[in-house]
């Protein structure tokens, strides 16, 4: 049978990394997916660049639509990346009835719903395992090989960027910025790096996971997004004094009264493995009712790890696309008419535990106050660490750093209680509030 026609749209490090993997390892993946798979047209506005990772026999096209116009062309990649031509241009590939893969995850978390809708109206697969974690098949692991399972809840760290980040500012003691700069000058973080820092890359994959463990649409903007652009060095020391780790989680829970989503700073305990997830690694934990706990690991990012799950969507495509498109998995694991309606939870609603750090006067009944308002306020404490005055200010200072941490209490009620604490003229400086995740 003649090899499976696929286009390219967009030549940078992932799709080099395709043609790589794909000329590599053709013969096996041929034997995997039945017949050849080839890349025989690229897009790009940089010709020479496309011509570059293309090779010869290849047609490279500044043009976009031309790829999509080629009625040979069965499959279109989408690595152009960003929610402006890259929507156009994947819905103009499912109105010309190509299958699309695609590493796009800002594009599917926030039109998710748009695209999903046209491509099964119009019987096309859009296969997205490039989008979450790079090359860790975390999704076909919870659309395909949890299935059996009612998903209680997943926590990922989803972001190399943020997870080197705070794994140097650990390692090293060093603040924020410093290591921000040092990331950038490694090539970890990009120039504009506020997608990654300001938890918002993490936030369209959770969006993604989100709703194919428990089958509601993509809801990006109801995610609660927190980055670690104000996390300090002296909270990630503390914490660890403490037993637990800071990591950047993408959580997303199925509870009675609806679904969290979140993507914020999290201590972790540091026996945890997902606690031990250094570097730029990406890992996931998901826990379902009959499997229990399961962990993903691996390459969240960079050119042959994402272009290992690009062509793990191309041989899925290539064995399934003349199947009845009622016969395929679903995009969202679930059937499009029977999608669920749960709600997700404001934060205020969020039940979880919190890290605490005060700045407080060192002197009688300040512990004693603070104590007695999270009292009132039901919240429970797990455990007090206050630091000597000497040790936070130096030679006598009248100052001291008290760390509580909380058993479970709802976002809401924390709330309000730390602005009650806050205005104590005790509290010298602002709370600093961290959640916590047991993850057991
Ligand atoms: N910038 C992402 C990261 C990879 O740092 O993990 C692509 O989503």
């Amino acid at each position: 049978m003649k090899p499976i026609q696929v286009g390219l749209l967009g030549a940078g490090t992932v799709g080099s990394g395709t043609f790589k993997v794909l000329l590599r390892n053709q013969e096996e993946i041929k034997r995997r997916a039945g017949r050849g798979i080839e890349i025989t047209m690229v897009a790009d506005l940089d010709q020479a660049r496309a011509r570059e990772v293309a090779g010869e026999g290849v047609k490279v096209v500044s043009d976009a639509r031309a790829v999509i116009a080629n009625p040979d062309i069965d499959i279109v990649i989408e690595l152009i990346g960003g929610y402006g031509i890259a929507r156009q241009l994947v819905l103009e590939a499912i109105a010309a009835g190509k299958h699309v893969v695609t590493a796009n995850k800002a594009l599917l978390a926030v039109h998710g719903t748009e695209i999903f809708a046209a491509a099964h109206a119009k019987g096309v697969m859009v296969a997205f395992e490039a989008a979450v974690a790079g090359g860790i098949p975390i999704i076909k692991a919870l659309r395909e090989g949890l299935t059996a399972n009612s998903i209680q809840w997943l926590a990922g760290i989803i972001n190399g960027t943020t997870n080197f980040i705070l794994s140097e500012m650990r390692d090293k003691g060093l603040d924020f910025a410093t290591v921000l700069k040092e990331a950038q000058r490694l090539g970890y973080a990009e120039a504009d790096p506020t997608f990654d820092i300001e938890g918002i890359d993490a936030g369209h994959k959770v969006t993604l996971m989100s709703a194919i463990a428990f089958g509601i649409p993509v809801q990006f903007d109801k995610a609660h997004i927190e980055g670690i652009t104000k996390l300090a060095a002296q909270d990630i020391k503390y914490a660890e004094q403490l037993g637990y780790r800071i990591k950047l989680l993408g959580i997303t829970k199925r509870t009675a009264q609806g679904i969290e989503l979140r993507v914020h700073p999290s201590l972790v305990p540091s026996k945890r493995l997902l606690a031990n997830v250094e570097g730029a690694m990406n890992a996931v934990v998901v826990h379902g009712d009959a499997v229990g706990t399961t962990l993903y690991y691996g390459k969240g990012a960079g050119s042959e790890p994402t272009a290992s799950a690009v062509i793990a969507d191309l041989v899925d495509i290539t064995r399934l696309h003349t199947a009845d498109a009622a016969h395929r998995v679903p995009h969202l694991a679930f059937h499009p008419d029977a999608m669920s309606d749960l709600k997700v939870l404001p934060m205020a609603e969020v039940v979880t535990s919190y890290y605490l750090r005060l700045r407080v006067a060192d002197q009688a009944g300040v512990l004693a106050k603070v104590t007695g308002l999270l009292a009132t306020a039901g919240i429970s404490i797990d455990a007090v660490l206050q630091r000597e005055a000497d040790e936070v200010g130096g030679e006598g200072s009248t100052q001291t750093d008290l760390i509580i941490l909380t058993h479970d209490a709802r976002e809401g009620t924390v709330n309000d209680v730390l602005a009650e604490l806050q205005a104590l003229p005790t509290v010298l400086q602002p709370i600093v509030r961290i959640r916590k995740e047991e993850l057991s």
